[in-house]
């Protein structure tokens, strides 16, 4: 059967529901903000004051930077491998990554450390220069 001839038996609607489907899973699947990352961000700048204090944590351009303490910091996607839901946060109890839709749970590395978390995190290197951080792939 050709595919012209298929999408004219299927008809209308179960094209609309195809990619209905589709719209609805394929992007909420991505697991990393698109293109590459690569931004910094001024830590005096009134909207990253979390970050001066170790655990506290920003959301920025969809990637999670956190304060590791000792004058380090960590980045990772904002979006969960699990499900794709865009809850990651940073618990600075263990220092790991966390996700509240359904309690993934990642080691600072991005490594899954539970059955949700399995397919690990993207993990973005940062780097400091003087009050300006910069985050990238
Ligand atoms: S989407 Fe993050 S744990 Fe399910």
């Amino acid at each position: 059967m050709e595919r012209a001839e298929f999408l004219n038996k299927m008809g209308l609607g179960a094209m609309f529901a195809l990619t209905a489907t589709c719209l609805g899973s394929c992007s909420k699947n991505a697991t990393t903000p698109s293109g590459p990352v690569d931004f910094s961000i001024n830590l005096n700048d009134a909207a990253n004051l979390a970050l001066g204090t170790t655990g506290g944590y920003v959301i920025q351009n969809g990637v999670v930077i956190a304060n590791t303490g000792n004058a380090s910091y960590a980045a990772a996607t904002v979006i969960c491998s699990h499900e794709g839901e865009r809850q990651i946060v940073y618990k600075s109890s263990g220092s790991q990554w966390y996700c509240s839709a359904h309690g993934a749970t990642f080691d600072i590395n991005g490594k899954g450390l539970n059955s949700n978390g399995s397919k690990g995190l993207t993990i973005y290197k940062t780097s400091l220069t003087g009050s300006s951080l910069r985050i990238y792939s």
